[in-house]
């Protein structure tokens, strides 16, 4: 990664603590954009009451940094989630899953009150899709899912190596131009042995903070 491109993960995860107060429960994401925002929590130690995290790559470093990590059970209100993504478009619609934790960051996702998307201004598209959309699938249904995802029009390609956190495969799948997000959700969430599809646009963000090269650009639903 470059120095810019770290810079401006950097900012982004910066602008996105803006949004946490003293005493919140925090819902933290995956990848290297949230492991930005990581490197700046220290500060926010004892003033949090804890976090919910997506991964266990999350949870180890927020333990590292003496938060604690909260089962969602026990959490009557996340008051914010911060996440990064692999594409989102002017809505704010996203596909995640890249790193594999999609099923938990949907959840967190759904329990949040208010979710800041953080990423880079090449993440933002006109059409979700030119970022392959990762499905989370049983892996006694993988080649039966598949099937039914190339039925809807996409190129779907097992991610060879990768079990999930919880236990399952990820069909990665190329080649679609999302036209219509929130059926595509639906469809997909309708095949049987799929887990998680990586679109999220039945809960799209509620603000999207993107790295430019002139600072951060601040798009809201
Ligand atoms: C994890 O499964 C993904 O949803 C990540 O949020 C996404 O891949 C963004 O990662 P980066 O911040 O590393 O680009």
């Amino acid at each position: 990664m470059s120095d810019q491109q770290q810079l401006m993960k950097r900012r982004v995860a910066a602008a996105a603590l803006e949004f946490l107060e003293d005493g919140m429960i925090l819902g933290v994401g995956t990848g290297s954009t949230v492991n930005a925002l990581l490197d700046q929590l220290g500060p926010w130690v004892g003033r949090v009451r804890g976090a919910v995290s997506s991964s266990e790559g999350s949870s180890i470093r927020l333990r590292s940094l003496g938060i604690p990590v909260l089962d969602l059970n026990d959490v009557e209100e996340l008051g914010l989630y911060i996440d990064g993504a692999d594409e989102s478009n002017a809505r704010l619609q996203l596909i995640k899953g890249g790193g594999a934790a999609l099923t938990r960051e949907k959840i967190v996702a759904a329990a949040a009150r208010t979710f800041v998307c953080i990423a880079d201004e090449t993440k933002l598209v006109g059409t979700l899709g030119r970022f392959p959309l990762p499905v989370e699938v049983i892996p006694m249904a993988r080649a039966l899912v598949a099937r039914q995802l190339a039925g809807l029009g996409g190129r779907p390609v097992h991610r060879a190596g990768v079990v999930t956190d919880n236990g399952n495969h990820i069909l990665d799948v190329h080649g679609l131009a999302i036209e219509d997000p929130l059926s595509l959700e639906s469809a997909i969430n309708q095949i049987a042995g799929v887990v998680t599809v990586g679109l999220f646009a039945r809960r799209p963000a509620d603000v999207l903070l993107l790295g430019t090269a002139d600072g951060v650009r601040r798009i809201t639903a």
